[in-house]
């Protein structure tokens, strides 16, 4: 910059277009530094409030791993994230048309027992995808909360694992709705009512 100086002393015309180039780059930073944040803010803004929000982010392609930090300070305990699994009527999330049995948990034991239909699977391909969204939400939300009591000889280490086993299980029940496979839907379904009472064998009951 002295140099420069320097030089502008010397030979003011050589140093000219240098100013307007100052001026270009100071607009196009002030340009992107605004965009950025702009970015910032929208993000801010989507930042989830309940575990349907996070579930609704993780469904628009977006890595929950932060987020779900953020949210846990919005559920002082786990219960409070697993109570989304119950009825509406219940307080859940719930899915599908309104009834007393629409909790997804539920849902997942009912497609656990049986595939459906392919005409049922076209019908319900939205909901399903949902439902496993909101297990991929709740996977990553329970890695945070410790555990209050456990089976003996079970560590932080086997709830870990329970947590990557529902991520796997919400995983391949997207993919499978995705795909309209039925049997693979019933799968992935029993895959994630296997975890559910794994985990709640070592830690709950
Ligand atoms: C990583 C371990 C873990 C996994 C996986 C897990 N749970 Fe839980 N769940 C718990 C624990 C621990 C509690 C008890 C929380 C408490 O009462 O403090 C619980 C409680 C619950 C409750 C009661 C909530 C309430 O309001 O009392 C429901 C319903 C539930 N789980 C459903 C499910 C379903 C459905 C799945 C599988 C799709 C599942 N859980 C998977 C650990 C787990």
């Amino acid at each position: 910059m002295a140099d420069l100086q320097e030089r502008a002393k010397v030979s003011p015309t050589a140093a000219r277009p240098w100013p307007i180039c100052g001026l270009v780059l100071a607009l196009l930073l002030a340009g992107s530094v605004a965009t950025c944040q702009d970015k910032d803010k929208e993000k801010s803004e989507k930042a989830p409030r309940t575990l349907l929000d996070l579930a609704k982010l993780s469904e628009e392609g977006q890595d929950v791993t932060k987020p779900a930090e953020a949210l846990k300070e919005k559920y002082k305990e786990l219960k409070g994230v697993m109570a989304g699994y119950k009825s509406r009527a219940r307080k859940g999330i719930g899915t599908g048309p309104e009834s007393p049995e629409d909790g997804i948990e539920t849902k997942i034991i009912a497609l656990s027992k049986q595939a459906p239909t392919a005409a049922t699977l076209k019908k319900e391909k939205a909901d399903l995808i949902r439902v496993g969204h909101v297990n991929l939400a709740v996977a990553e939300m329970a890695r945070h909360y410790k555990p209050k009591k456990a089976r003996e000889g079970k560590t932080r280490k086997d709830w870990l694992k329970h947590c990557d086993d529902l991520k796997q299980g919400a995983d391949d029940l997207i993919k499978a709705a995705k795909a309209n496979d039925a049997r693979a839907v019933q799968r992935g379904a029993a895959a994630l009512q296997a975890t559910c009472n794994r985990c709640h064998e070592d830690f709950r009951d």
